[in-house]
């Protein structure tokens, strides 16, 4: 795979075109504030959409299992089409995340993270903010407690490019920018030839 540098311009964050992009970040992070504001509509795949498309309930734990099943089918068929793709959920589980990982190498398609990395009282306040929802306090300051876990992990994680926005408003301000990513004459690529992964850190 072509190494994929350079994702950084200033405040604008390079992102191939197909690319499997991965939001981290607890509850209240900016999420899907950032992916509705960047991507199209039917390029982000929301755990709390199909949540609330089974229950109702956007929030409802219990459907979690099945609305992650529907996910990554949904995921699989838009990488098989060489489409980008937001997956819009925490993304604080190691082994969540490598599946992913591994879904997008399985098409030669470039996996990106995006860490929303913010101090824990803003996840908070984004939580007391919100109209429509907010997750109990237990919850998010276990959330908070796997952020600091994932940003220690991530750096070692196989990415092609690791974005971590450590401004509040980082979600709202920072730019992306599509790069279109010419198809290679194989689709399958082996991941054993990869890249080390480039990291850019957004501080404002
Ligand atoms: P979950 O879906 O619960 O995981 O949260 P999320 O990470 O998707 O957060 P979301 O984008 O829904 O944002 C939560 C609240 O914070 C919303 O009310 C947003 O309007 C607000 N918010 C998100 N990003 C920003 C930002 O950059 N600046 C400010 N001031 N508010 C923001
Ligand atoms: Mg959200």
């Amino acid at each position: 795979m072509a190494c994929l540098r350079g994702y950084l311009r200033g405040v604008t964050l390079t992102i191939p075109d197909p690319s499997l992009v991965l939001l981290i970040g607890p509850s209240g992070a900016g999420k899907s504030t950032f992916a509705a504001r960047h991507f199209e509509p039917t390029e982000i795949i929301s755990s709390d959409a199909l949540r609330a498309m089974l229950t109702n309930d956007p929030s409802d734990q219990d459907a979690s299992a099945e609305a992650f099943r529907v996910l990554s089918m949904l995921a699989n068929g838009r990488l098989k089409r060489r489409l980008l793709t937001v997956i819009d959920a925490t993304n604080l589980r190691v082994g969540s995340r490598k599946q992913f990982r591994q879904l997008a190498a399985r098409y030669g398609i470039p996996t990106v993270a995006v860490a929303f990395d913010l101090p824990a009282e803003v996840f908070a306040v984004h939580n007391r903010q919100r109209p429509d929802r907010a997750v109990d306090a237990e919850v998010l300051a276990d959330q908070t407690e796997r952020m600091r876990d994932a940003m220690a992990d991530l750096p070692t994680e196989d990415y092609n490019a690791l974005f971590v926005l450590r401004d509040t408003a980082a979600g709202t301000t920072v730019a992306v920018d599509r790069v279109s990513r010419p198809r290679l004459a194989s689709s399958v690529v082996p991941t054993k030839r990869r890249p080390a992964p480039s990291q850019r850190t957004l501080e404002q």
